[in-house]
């Protein structure tokens, strides 16, 4: 089974083609960092327009680099939601035209279960497994009990993660976007345990986590400092931010940990998956939480945790081969929870 895969749900541009044997045979990613960076941040209509310009291209692209032509293809897979309305509506066209007019069936994907299904791309992982989904507009945690099969043991109470990364660098003047730019500034820290942040949520009942607190505290580090910052003070504070989140994090997969294997005496992994789990501090920290679980620990490659197309085909591949498809007359959904 081969299939194409695209993802137009935020600023990356994407096309892959993969097959059932956990081929990717291309993964084509353009992103449009440039076209936002001068706005700080993502602007809507601009990245549908870009989509609308590239996403052509990028799909011939990836068809030449795997080889195949629309004739060799089982399905088409786009990402239906949750996401920026115009781009998800690029995505969502371009894949219903391409099916109807090779016949194929079409794929409707919600990008979430993209990211929540890409370790059984990348790596051996069974059902079930336990999900840490760090994203720019998401951060669960998820018992991943089958493909469709989601239970939710906690979530954000305030803002997402990737979402306090990108507002973090904004206070520290690193520009957009965010994630990277703290992780590079936190690894040329000279005193990462300078400054005090509060570690919220930690050690709380449940599996809920929550941000905001945590960002206000670095603004607050910002105004005594006067608001003009050195190299070091930057650098300093986004050591001390970033650290905190993996603890954080930690301490909540830990308790999820505890109420999965409950449920799930039978075991599995720990995974981690969305644009964070790039991370490589975070990935190191869940990483030796695991190993002290005594549970395999599943991450996958930098480039298939942020967003791309990949994930896309790979979850159409995982619904097509249980029988499901989508109606052309499929509606895009800004909104789309698993
Ligand atoms: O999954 P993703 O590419 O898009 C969404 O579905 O949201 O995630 C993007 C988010 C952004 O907030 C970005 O700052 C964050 O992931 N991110 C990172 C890193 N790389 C990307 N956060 C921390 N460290 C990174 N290395
Ligand atoms: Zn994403």
């Amino acid at each position: 089974m081969i299939v194409l895969g695209i993802e137009t749900s935020c600023d990356e541009t994407a096309a892959a083609v993969v097959t059932d044997a956990r081929e990717i045979r291309a993964d084509v990613v353009l992103s449009q960092l440039d076209d936002h960076t001068p706005y700080g941040g993502v602007v809507p209509e601009i990245a549908a327009r870009a989509h609308l310009e590239h996403l052509d291209g990028l799909i011939r692209r990836a068809m030449a680099e795997a080889g195949i032509g629309f004739g060799d293809l089982d399905a088409v897979a786009a990402t239906g939601g949750p996401g920026l309305i115009g781009g998800v509506i690029v995505g969502v066209m371009t894949a219903k035209a391409i099916a109807a007019a090779r016949g194929l069936p079409f794929v409707a994907v919600n990008h979430l279960e993209g990211h929540a299904l890409t370790a059984r791309l990348t790596d051996d992982v069974a059902f079930p497994y336990l999900l840490l989904l760090v994203s720019g507009g998401h951060c669960q945690l998820l018992a991943v009990e089958g493909v469709g099969r989601y239970r939710r043991l906690g979530t954000t109470i305030d803002d997402a993660v990737g979402e306090a990364f990108d507002k973090t660098a904004k206070l520290l003047g690193l520009g957009y976007p965010g994630g990277p730019l703290v992780e590079k500034a936190a690894a040329r820290a000279t005193d990462p345990a300078r400054f005090e942040l509060p570690r919220p949520m930690l050690g709380r009942p449940g599996c809920d986590f929550s941000f905001s607190g945590l960002k206000t505290a670095v603004r607050r580090h910002v105004e005594e400092l006067g608001g003009v910052l050195s190299d070091r003070d930057r650098d300093d504070l986004a050591a001390a931010f970033q650290a905190t989140v993996a603890e954080v994090l930690a301490d909540r997969c830990a308790r999820a940990i505890r109420r999965f294997k409950e449920e799930h005496p039978q075991g599995g992994a720990l995974v981690v998956a969305g644009g964070v789990a790039a991370n490589t501090a975070i990935r190191s920290r869940l990483s030796t939480l695991a190993e002290k679980q005594r549970m395999p620990f599943v991450a996958p490659p930098l480039r298939l945790c942020t967003d791309n197309a990949a994930m896309i085909a790979w979850a159409g591949i995982e619904r097509f081969r249980l029988g499901e498809s989508d109606p052309l007359n499929f509606a895009p959904r800004p909104r789309w929870p698993l």
